[in-house]
């Protein structure tokens, strides 16, 4: 196993204060205690409801959040604090693409300047190289030259992703974290981006942090995953695993509540919707403390684990 990055009990907490003193009051346990390994060339699924934490980790990884405490490890280089960042130039080999490509594209630039922006940052090129290097950006994602002239507004949500993709990929980097890529696309968009991602994923050999909160968009990207819930894990293993054999009840809630396309079994599902429903709440204690927190995780094998009180539990 190629390790690339590893998180290692990670934590992110957001300070509350209070309206009037502006004293902090209290903690929003963001991300409480996370730790995993994104392999090269692979991709890591992180998935979970809003709020969950998974943007969290995604930033405290790219360095746009601190670390409350934890260890992120690039390559066996510890990249925790900005310092060590910048000596091994780490921003440059990991890069984020956003939700909403046009709040996190500039407007006011042409693509040629939002493409070429990383490249200034971290190479010296001249302009002739710096424009044939743009060129060939966009022709990855697949755009007309005649893009590099153009404004963000001049182009669709998907057309727009790309460029985010292209600008992402510019210092050819090892891994980027993808927070929810497609998520304001069209179904049959959505599918187009997902695919040229895979496609510049085997011919580059990056490794993606791919962010979602829906199983059913992840599950022909992802290698491994991890299910997410109010800052913790409740269940980690590899695709296979949290699809055809998933334990906690929160991962079968996210697997019943993928909008099924075949009329023909609608009715089965909402049947084994129902069915996860009443487990939830009748074998809760099962999945979450006193305090509705998550409890620790606990290997079922030596990829799967699961965030139940006990594992020698019957759970199916
Ligand atoms: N800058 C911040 N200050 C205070 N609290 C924050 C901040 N950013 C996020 N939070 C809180 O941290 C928690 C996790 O937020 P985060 O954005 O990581 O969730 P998410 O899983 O990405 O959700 P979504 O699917 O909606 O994008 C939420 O309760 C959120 O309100
Ligand atoms: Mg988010």
């Amino acid at each position: 196993m190629a390790e690339l990055l590893e998180i290692k009990g990670l934590q992110v907490h957001y300070p509350i204060r209070s309206v009037f003193l502006n004293r902090v009051t209290d903690h929003v346990l963001a991300v409480d205690g996370v730790d995993f390994v994104i392999e090269k060339g692979k991709t890591y699924g992180l998935v979970g409801e809003s709020g969950s934490g998974k943007s969290t980790i995604g930033k405290a990884i790219v360095g746009l959040e601190k670390p409350t405490s934890g260890k992120i490890l690039f390559q066996g280089n510890d990249v925790t604090k900005h310092q060590q960042r910048k000596k091994i130039g780490y921003n440059r080999h990991v890069q984020m693409i956003f939700q909403d490509a046009m709040s996190s594209l500039n407007p006011k630039k042409r693509v040629l300047d939002i493409i070429s922006e990383p490249l200034r940052n971290y190479e010296r090129l001249s302009y002739g190289e710096e424009m044939k290097r743009v060129q060939e950006l966009l022709a990855i994602v697949g755009m007309p030259s005649d893009a590099l002239y153009k404004y963000p507004h001049e182009f669709s949500g998907g057309q727009r992703q790309r460029i985010g993709v292209a600008r992402a990929i510019a210092t050819n980097p090892q891994l980027i974290v993808a927070d929810e890529p497609v998520s304001a696309l069209d179904l049959s968009v959505q599918a187009q981006v997902l695919n040229f991602m895979k496609e510049i994923q085997e011919q580059f050999g990056l490794s993606y942090l791919f962010i979602s909160h829906d199983l059913g968009v992840v599950k022909h990207m992802c290698d491994n995953l991890a299910i997410m819930h109010r800052g913790r894990f409740v269940e980690i293993g590899t695709k296979k695993e949290i699809y055809e054999n998933p334990q906690h009840i929160y991962t079968k809630r996210l697997l019943s509540a993928i909008p099924k396309i075949d009329v023909a079994h609608r009715e089965g599902h909402k049947i084994e919707r129902r069915r996860v429903e009443e487990e939830f709440h009748t074998l809760k204690h099962i999945y979450y403390d006193a305090h509705e927190s998550v409890f620790d995780l606990k290997p079922i094998t030596p990829s799967h684990y699961v965030a139940l009180s006990t594992v020698s539990q019957e759970v199916d």
